[in-house]
């Protein structure tokens, strides 16, 4: 699993997929002249606006500008990172993804933290059999029954209990990796003794089923009421939820996932079928916690206490919440009655009435606005400027999408400022524009600029850096608005050999020229297949003649030259006949 994944091999993985394979494995495609067409998997539509390129290996869609290539739609439809969509669509190839060692990962460390989860396993395995064995585990089954788990929810929860003991775990596993593993602490003195003692103890599992921490609760009012895993190699509290394995195991592919804020809270739910809610570890749920759970639903409840904490911690959770709204993706708020959590509530309102409330809760939308007018007077002016000065920060965090402009015209409403630019999504707004402009321009060949025409091509048919290099021009002479991106996509391609447009792109992941590549990649170019290689450099000893007459025109108006000058000057004609004489053959 560890090492870094060689850029040759996702290159080669882009050349070997088709791209239009692996979309209409997950999504029907319909042909049509050169593309092919489905309803864009990302927006909701009537009529198909997205389409997929063989020749370039790139989708797109017109409606919500969706676009990129096989590991892209992988990230996007199956939710999935980088790294796995890559693994993805290496499954899809059928190879196996190869990995490069790297000086920060000596292979040893893999085995230490092998054996740290098998450490884990171990010891949750002993804390469960204390659970059912013990005469002290007596009272925790006691315990748990009283709060209505039963023995097979227990069960698959792994619930276990710690024994009231100093040194239960270090007589019984390796000292140094319990040490490690944050079961151990040691004091001043340096003497370890285990951390959790006569505690109810829940193993936190991570989706992949492998214990990274425990949580522990006391049986009675004593303080502190739960102990949590340290931060280990393992434990990563801000990235880990609870009871994400036990949801996976139960579906795969929940409608919604619930955000709870207990362990209580999640088994509570579980033991009454409700077995989709995950509990963010005693902290507030990250960036980190909702990308993750958007990988396996579209939809997210947060369900916070109804008491002022609640109230305080739902509105912290907006900030991540804007950060990660996609497109697709949905985040509902709910907020529970003063005095209850999930847990209470499910006991005292029943299942039916549980799953009301949550079908019935807030979306994100109606929560956000909502809290303003609670907290601002939006009938006088001065609250309604305080509303655009506070919602817009929030605002401006959403990814671009259509569920943002939909938000910055509800915020334009509420503060009645519709009609001043102060509230213009200057991003999208940008996009778009260059969305119109390349439709304006692909109806119009002869408005698309040379520069855009060579650079577009280029793009679109890596193939043809080949055969510029047998032109040997010199670049040095060129000026021509975009050359850098020309120079830069030229030495792109022959560095990583790009076969095609999708490896080109990939190059570019991440990097400042993202965008403008991507843009150029969808350009629509009324150039049939045989006439692309002439098109190509047509444009480009347009650009250079262009050129060439910039340089004469500045000489001719300077009256007298020096002698570099004059030098420049015949080389310049002696050039420009050239060009002009290969094009007239
Ligand atoms: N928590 C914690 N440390 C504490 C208190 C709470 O880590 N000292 C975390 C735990 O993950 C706990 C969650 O915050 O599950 C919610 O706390 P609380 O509402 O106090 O607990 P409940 O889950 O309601 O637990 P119970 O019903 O068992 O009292
Ligand atoms: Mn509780």
């Amino acid at each position: 699993m560890s090492g870094r994944i060689p850029r040759e091999f996702i290159d080669e993985l882009l050349v070997r997929v088709d791209i239009v394979d692996l979309i209409d494995s997950h999504v029907p495609l319909k042909k049509t002249g050169n593309n092919f067409v489905a309803r864009c998997p990302f927006h909701v539509e009537k009529t198909p606006s997205f389409s997929v390129n063989r020749k370039k290996q790139f989708f797109h869609c017109f409606g919500c500008e969706a676009s990129g290539n096989a590991i892209s739609f992988l990230m996007d439809f199956s939710h999935l990172d980088f790294i796995e969509a890559v693994e993805d669509l290496a499954g899809f190839v059928g190879v196996e993804v190869p990995r490069v060692s790297t000086e920060y990962q000596p292979a040893q460390k893999k085995e230490d933290l092998n054996s740290l989860y098998l450490l884990m396993e171990q010891v949750a395995v002993f804390y469960a059999e204390q659970l059912r064995t013990s005469d002290a585990g007596k009272k925790a089954v006691e315990y748990l029954k009283n709060r209505g788990v039963s023995g097979d929810c227990a069960n698959s929860f792994m619930i276990g209990y710690a024994p009231d003991e100093w040194k239960a775990l270090e007589t019984r596993f390796n000292p140094k990796l319990l040490l490690e593993a944050g079961l151990l602490v040691s004091n001043e003195e340096g003497r370890a003794y285990d951390r959790f003692r006569g505690r109810i103890m829940f193993p936190i599992r991570d989706k992949r089923a492998r214990i990274v921490g425990f949580g522990g609760r006391v049986l009675d009012d004593s303080l502190p009421k739960y102990l949590n895993s340290p931060e280990t190699p393992l434990f990563h509290k801000g990235k880990e939820v609870y009871g994400l394995y036990e949801l996976l195991e139960k579906n795969a592919k929940p409608q919604r996932i619930l955000i709870v804020e207990g362990y209580m809270d999640v088994i509570a739910l579980a033991q009454c079928g409700i077995n989709y809610a995950v509990a963010a570890l005693g902290t507030a749920a990250s960036q980190a916690h909702l990308d993750l759970l958007f990988r396996f639903s579209s939809e997210l409840v947060f369900c916070f206490d109804g008491d002022k904490a609640g109230r305080a911690a739902a509105w912290r959770a907006m900030e991540p919440a804007f950060s990660s709204l996609k497109d697709g993706r949905q985040i509902r708020v709910m907020l529970l009655p003063q005095q209850h959590d999930p847990d209470s509530l499910v006991r005292e309102e029943g299942v039916d009435g549980f799953i009301d409330r949550v079908q019935a809760s807030e979306t994100l939308s109606e929560y956000f606005f909502g809290h303003f007018s609670n907290e601002l007077n939006l009938s006088e002016m001065e609250g309604r400027a305080q509303l655009v000065i506070k919602a817009k920060p929030y605002l401006e965090k959403l990814p671009d999408s259509v569920f943002k402009e939909m938000m910055f015209d509800r915020l334009k409403e509420l503060s009645g400022l519709g009609r001043l630019d102060i509230l213009d999504n200057t991003a999208t707004l940008a996009s778009k524009q260059n969305v119109k402009q390349v439709g304006k321009r692909s109806q119009d060949n002869s408005r698309l600029s040379s520069a855009r025409m060579a650079v577009a091509l280029l793009v679109q048919n890596p193939r043809l850096a080949e055969l510029l290099d047998q032109r040997e021009l010199d670049w040095s002479e060129l000026g021509f608005p975009g050359v850098a991106l020309f120079k830069s996509i030229l030495s792109m391609i022959a560095d990583n050999n790009s076969a095609n447009t999708a490896v080109l792109v990939e190059c570019y992941r991440g990097a400042a020229e993202e965008k403008s590549i991507k843009a150029l990649a969808l350009l629509d170019l009324p150039v049939p297949d045989a006439g692309i290689e002439a098109e190509f450099f047509d444009a480009l000893d347009r650009l250079i003649i262009q050129d060439q007459e910039a340089v004469l025109a500045r000489l001719l108006n300077k009256g007298k030259l020096d002698a570099e000058e004059k030098d420049l000057l015949r080389k310049t004609l002696a050039a420009k006949s050239l060009v002009q004489k290969n094009r007239n053959l």
